[in-house]
């Protein structure tokens, strides 16, 4: 049997799509399912259901051979996987944003930062020799500047609405981002055969694109 860790939230429809089309699984999951494992009919594939920031600790343990979550929480966990793939949806970029006309935060040697992404920030700001005061928000982390909590963010964005309804921009790309296909390191050698059937399944679908 093979063990996926798959993201819940954004990403997971896309996902669940991709199974279907590979006919690895065809599960549909609304609003009210409480299922964390999902298994297919045949037995062959075992799915975890986990919050994207958990899906690296599950592959990188060993509890999941594969997993699919984005390039941003990759960057910011920083296990030792295998990134075997981009699955090229969830395209965003990480950047760092402040209001409009506002480029103080360049002249500062110690930067406020509000982020999701303590590590993409404070490794991004400090290879260019810039000091940071990480401050750690959980979500709507475009208050940080409003509020005057911090001068920038480090945060994803997609359509740019977010920033634009609240007087923001994006100052710096830091990196593109997608959903990526990750694999244990140790299946990758003992499963070989099995998983390298499925990245092959996952590039068609891909390319198909
Ligand atoms: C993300 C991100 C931005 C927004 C960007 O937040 O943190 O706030 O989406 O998307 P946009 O460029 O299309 O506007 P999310 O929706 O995950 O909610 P959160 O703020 O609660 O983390």
């Amino acid at each position: 049997m093979l063990t996926f860790a798959l993201s819940k939230g954004r990403l997971a429809d896309k996902i669940l799509k991709m199974l279907k089309k590979l006919n690895l699984c065809d599960i549909t999951i609304d609003e009210d399912d409480r299922r964390l494992i999902i298994e297919s009919e045949d037995k062959k594939y075992r799915f975890f259901l986990a919050k994207p920031s958990d899906v690296p600790t599950f592959v990188d343990s060993g509890v999941a051979d594969l997993g699919v979550v984005g390039k941003d929480t990759i960057l910011e966990e920083n296990r030792d996987i295998a990134e075997v793939l981009d699955l090229g949806f969830g395209k965003c970029r990480m950047c760092v944003c402040g209001k409009v006309g506002d480029n103080s935060y360049l002249n500062k040697t110690n930067v406020n930062i509000a982020t999701k992404y303590p590590n993409i920030a404070k490794h991004y700001f400090e290879s260019r020799h810039q000091n940071t005061n990480i401050i750690k928000l959980n979500g709507s982390v475009e208050l940080g500047p409003i509020t005057g909590l911090s001068d920038v963010i480090v945060d994803i964005v997609e359509s740019g609405r977010t920033l634009k309804e609240n007087g923001l921009e994006v100052k710096e790309t830091i990196e593109n981002l997608s959903a990526r296909l990750i694999v244990n390191n140790a299946s990758l050698k003992t499963k070989y055969d099995d998983i390298f059937n499925i990245i092959e399944g996952f590039r068609k679908i891909v390319e198909e694109k």
